[in-house]
């Protein structure tokens, strides 16, 4: 990813060989701060508070959380209460769990200095597949945009996107923007309707940052338009990211999916999730068992921006209680394909992976 010419990692270890630098996207896209992870707790607090967010950049955040965990003590005890205390910070996307699991694994059998080194090894192995895995998402949604805007014959060809499932929700490229970026830079003409994606508008924040940074057009949109929209013709293709996929091809992502997947159902509209495989919990049989996260109420009824004087501020929205679930599951009869880094799949349950390491 590219940051005014610049390119950056969402996560990246530092030269020291130990730190680890991650930005602080509760400040985006006002200013552009970089964070440095010292320690397994700083980790901990910068997933919780979603410093660092999006269920690939989870994983990525929590292997290195461990790793620094060990750094200061590599005894198994501590092994097991980090790997809790991460897991313990967002329940959601099943990548955290998946990468914790192979920290973990790569640490054991080794002790002392020996178990760092391993566990640091795993976690720079999470980011560079993390990458390649993006890389192939985008190699095998190509095709889809291309077919669209041949049909088209050189109108722009319109893409609903909800959240943020960009590079600053991964490690470098994103799983829905990896195909956008690349149709924009080989001259398909992609236009792109954000979801603003209350309430932390991650669509209007960060999505809409990481396209202009990209430099391909879009348009931000509240989340109640998506239909109106779609009734009109103005939305070929329905893409969104996803934190967890069941065996039965359900599939959980930020709250207000499901409403998107159901008017894309009406007005037959393609609706494709883009995601890696470690996203898929084989292990779990249907989406109405995945933990959704609740958060706090306060990220709806206050919200941030910048005032007049350009500083970031916060005001109040409503003085009544709310709720805050911030996932729902949408149905597998809803989606059209899943996309993911070894071509583009149509049912989840008969296509397990045979090894864990890319095809
Ligand atoms: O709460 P967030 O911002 O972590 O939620 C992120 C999403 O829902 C993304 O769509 C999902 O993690 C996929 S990221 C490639």
């Amino acid at each position: 990813m590219k940051i005014e010419g610049t390119h950056y990692r969402s996560i990246a270890l530092n030269e020291d060989g130990w730190s680890v630098r991650i930005f602080d996207q509760r400040k985006l896209p006002w200013k552009l701060e970089f964070v440095n992870l010292e320690t397994m707790e700083q980790a901990a607090r910068a997933i919780r508070e979603m410093w660092t967010r999006g269920a690939p950049l989870l994983a990525a955040t929590g292997a290195y959380g461990l790793c620094l965990s060990l750094r200061d003590n590599a005894s198994d005890e501590n092994l097991e209460q980090a790997y809790k205390t991460l897991l313990a910070t967002r329940p959601t996307a099943i990548n955290l769990r998946w990468a914790l699991d192979e920290v973990k694994a790569a640490a054991q059998g080794h002790q002392g200095q020996e178990r760092i080194n391993a566990a640091y090894n795993r976690a720079k192995e999470i980011c560079d597949e993390d990458v390649e895995i993006n890389r192939n998402i985008g190699l095998h949604g190509l095709p889809l945009l291309r077919e669209i805007a041949k049909k088209k014959g050189g109108a722009p060809v319109n893409i609903l996107t909800h959240c943020n499932a960009g590079w600053l929700a991964t490690v470098d490229y994103g799983t829905i923007t990896a195909p956008i970026y690349m149709a924009h830079d080989e001259g398909i003409p992609v236009h792109v309707w954000v979801d603003e994606t209350r309430p932390r508008n991650q669509g209007a924040l960060l999505t809409a940052y990481e396209l202009a940074q990209h430099g391909v057009p879009h348009t931000v949109i509240a989340d109640n338009a998506g239909g109106h929209l779609m009734q009109k013709g103005q939305v070929d293709l329905c893409l969104v990211g996803t934190d967890r996929v069941t065996r039965n091809g359900d599939v959980c992502n930020k709250i207000g999916t499901y409403l998107k997947a159901l008017a894309a159902k009406d007005n037959n509209v393609p609706f494709y999730i883009a995601l890696p495989y470690p996203t898929i919990d084989y292990s779990m049989a249907r989406g109405a068992d995945i933990p959704i996260e609740e958060r706090s109420a306060e990220e709806v009824t206050y919200i941030d921006g910048l005032d007049e004087d350009g500083k970031i501020a916060r005001v109040r929205l409503t003085g009544s209680n709310a709720a805050n679930p911030a996932f729902d599951v949408t149905p597998a009869r809803l989606v059209t394909g899943y996309i993911t880094e070894r071509g583009v799949l149509q049912d989840i349950e008969n296509q397990a992976p045979q090894a864990r390491s890319l095809a």
